[in-house]
């Protein structure tokens, strides 16, 4: 089976493409590498040691897009590609709009010019707001805090209308909780520009002392310790989770959604204490007050995905803090 991958060279979409290659099936990324380097592309094949097609291309220039679909006759599509920083959209939203929005709209016009069938989608836990109690099951109710799970909701909607009007179209909505984790080569991972936002990668700079300590947002949530709890998944078995998608969304027709996570949560103290453990290095870090927005709890029930996927997560916390760290390490030796 021949795959066309949107964002593959991102954090989750790198991961994902090395699954896929190693699984045997045929890639073609397409990447304008706005969040990413193509360095990525020759990470990818050193691990996997094998070949791939990539594109440099705006997945909104649907005229590029539709030579691409043309040359390559793929079965099906995996969509990465968007933008993905919370506070970013406040500030810019028809950024986020335009990009992850046109990006959708051109891929599905291309895919249903083409005869492709099936698109499995990267949503996100964020659809769930607030949630009224947990774990989070997929009918719970959605709605939004910001202009970029905004996004990720009408991209939902969008596949789901597509469905409904074609009912030989298969849609897979993959609702990720918190990835973490990077390959174990340490080739590949996550390295955000700048003063990272999310909780993983402020920890690894502060344990490389490139920032001195780790703010912690809050310890007044009612939590087993006061601060946040999410559930953390390994971006390796979150990849995973991506091919048992498409295996399912080549057999079957329709919108359907699945949590992506473990079902446990882990406190953000938590994930410092194993992070030091495991590592054995010191993270500095103060009690400041919430981060405005955040919420106190969010977890995932993850048993649709077991039962209708077959997939669950099978790397635990410390492999985690452990491939995220040594990441960080293997890219300072270069
Ligand atoms: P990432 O930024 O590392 O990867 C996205 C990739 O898409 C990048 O390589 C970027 O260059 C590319 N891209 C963006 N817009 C594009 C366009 N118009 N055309 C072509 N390429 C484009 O992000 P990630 O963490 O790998 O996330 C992948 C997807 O998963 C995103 O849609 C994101 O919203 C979603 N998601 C991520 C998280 C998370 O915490 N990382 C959580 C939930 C959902
Ligand atoms: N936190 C800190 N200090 C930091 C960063 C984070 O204490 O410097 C805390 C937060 O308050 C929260 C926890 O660590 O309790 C996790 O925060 P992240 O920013 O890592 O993750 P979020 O759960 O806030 O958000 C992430 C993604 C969103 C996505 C959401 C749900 O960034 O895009 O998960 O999937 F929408």
């Amino acid at each position: 089976m021949k795959v066309l991958v949107t964002g593959g060279l991102g954090y989750i979409g790198s991961h994902t493409v090395v699954e896929l290659l190693e699984d045997n099936y045929e890639v073609v990324v397409v990447d304008n590498l706005s969040n990413s380097s193509i360095d990525v592309y020759d990470k990818i094949k050193t691990i996997t040691g094998k070949d791939f097609v990539f594109y440099e291309e705006d997945v909104c220039n649907e005229d590029k897009l539709d030579e691409i679909f043309a040359k390559e006759k793929v079965d099906s599509v995996i969509h990465f590609a968007g933008y993905k920083a919370v506070g970013e959209s406040c500030e810019k939203p028809l950024m986020y709009y335009e990009n992850n929005l046109m990006s959708t709209i051109s891929l599905v016009k291309c895919m249903q010019r083409h005869g492709v069938k099936s698109i499995v989608f990267s949503s996100s836990a964020t659809v769930y707001g607030s949630p009224e109690k947990l774990p989070i099951e997929e009918d719970f109710p959605l709605s939004t805090t910001n202009p970029y799970g905004t996004t990720k909701l009408f991209i939902e909607h969008i596949l789901t209308d597509v469905c409904n009007a074609d009912n030989t179209f298969s849609a897979i909505m993959l609702r990720y909780f918190n990835p973490i984790g990077a390959h174990k080569s340490g080739l590949i991972g996550e390295n955000p520009k700048g003063i990272p936002n999310n909780l993983m990668p402020y920890i690894v700079r502060v344990a490389d002392k490139q920032l001195k300590e780790l703010s912690v947002f809050g310890n007044d949530y009612d939590t087993h310790d006061g601060t946040g709890v999410r559930d953390y998944i390994h971006v390796v078995d979150l990849a995973k989770g991506h091919l048992k998608a498409i295996e399912k969304a080549a057999k079957s027709s329709g919108a359907k959604f699945y949590n992506l996570g473990t079902g446990t949560g882990y406190s953000v103290l938590d994930l410092v204490e194993t992070f030091k453990k495991v590592n054995n290095v010191d993270v500095p870090y103060k009690i400041v007050g919430r981060r405005p927005g955040d919420i106190a709890a969010c977890y995932a029930d993850p048993k649709l995905a077991l039962e209708e996927l077959g997939w669950k997560a099978e790397l635990g916390i410390e492999e985690m803090c452990r491939d995220s760290y040594n990441y960080i390490l293997k890219q300072k030796e270069k």
